[in-house]
């Protein structure tokens, strides 16, 4: 017996938003639809997004799925989900929010919040008129399961974003080494060589040698000197941070750097909001924590007069 969450129980036992979404011919409003999965594997998801095309906006979402209690639950949260969000808004929807949504599911499950998390993508996708096999930075890659048809990329990904470290995770995520087990040893080399490339530094748009954590998935700069600190919280304020500000009538100017604090002026719309606090946490601090190191604060100083 699996040891399902409330949550994943209340939506298996009454499912919300199952079935289909009809083309009705509707003025400004488009119907995609996205399928992953097989019945022959066991597991099958068809999701259904009704879209307003001028706000790319989800207005409503359906599913259809051939599964188990997890499917149906993951199925069902996903949708709930994405509701009222844009298709970039829900882009960024992982099989792990998914996951957190349902209060967790048992770990030889999770491949149905992965489903959720492809079907997703995969009516954007066919919304956008983008071939799905061509929406990843590289090509589909090699298969290395033909018991479910699984590639390597998508191992890769599943690996990554979920931060697997053995072939037994990579079966229960994306079933991948779960038929006949030919594959596993590949699936234990491709691990290994994740992780590596995770541990090797690499260069950083910015030109700096980072680290990626593979336990989180977070890159750290390597060797920056203060002065190189300094000059990188610049450019990033200047491309990243100071043109989304400037569009909303603010700005912001960097008045010093003591140590890993940052002190910024805040300026025009910025200075005088009341939500300038939550400017500076989202907007700046997080980015540059992001993009420098996780451990820089972002506080505002009064400009002088
Ligand atoms: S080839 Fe992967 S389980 Fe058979």
């Amino acid at each position: 017996m699996w040891d399902y969450t409330d949550k994943v129980l209340e939506l298996f036992y009454n499912p919300k938003n199952q079935g289909v979404i009809e083309e009705a011919e509707e003025t400004g409003v488009k119907v995609a639809t996205g399928e992953v999965g097989s019945i022959a594997c066991g597991d099958a998801l068809r999701l259904h997004l009704k879209v307003e095309v001028a706000s790319d906006k989800i207005l409503d979402a359906r599913f259809q799925t051939f599964g188990c209690t997890s499917a149906i639950a993951s199925s069902s949260a996903l949708t709930e989900m994405i509701k009222g969000l844009t298709l970039d808004e829900a882009l960024n929807v992982s099989n792990k929010d998914i996951a957190e949504y349902l209060g967790g599911l048992p770990e030889a499950k999770m491949h149905c919040s992965v489903m959720g998390q492809e079907a997703l993508e995969a009516a954007i996708y066919n919304y956008r008129g983008i071939p799905l096999a061509a929406h990843d930075d590289d090509d589909e890659g090699a298969l290395i399961c033909s018991c479910f048809g699984i590639s390597e990329s998508r191992i890769r990904r599943v690996i990554l974003e979920n931060n697997l470290t053995d072939a037994e995770q990579v079966t229960n995520y994306v079933k991948a080494g779960g038929g006949c087990g030919s594959c596993l040893a590949n699936i234990d080399d491709i691990i290994k060589e994740v992780q590596q490339e995770a541990a090797t530094p690499a260069i950083n748009n910015y030109g700096v040698k980072v680290a990626t954590d593979i336990a989180t998935g977070k890159q750290s700069q390597l060797g920056l000197t203060n002065v190189q600190k300094i000059a990188l919280i610049q450019k990033v304020l200047d491309e990243e941070v100071r043109p989304v500000l400037i569009a909303d009538g603010g700005d912001v100017e960097l008045y010093d750097v003591d140590g890993d604090r940052v002190k910024v002026l805040l300026q025009g719309a910025c200075g005088s909001c009341s939500s300038s606090t939550a400017t500076l946490k989202i907007a700046i601090e997080a980015r540059l924590q992001d993009r420098v190191s996780k451990n820089l604060i972002v506080e505002a100083v009064e400009p002088l007069l």
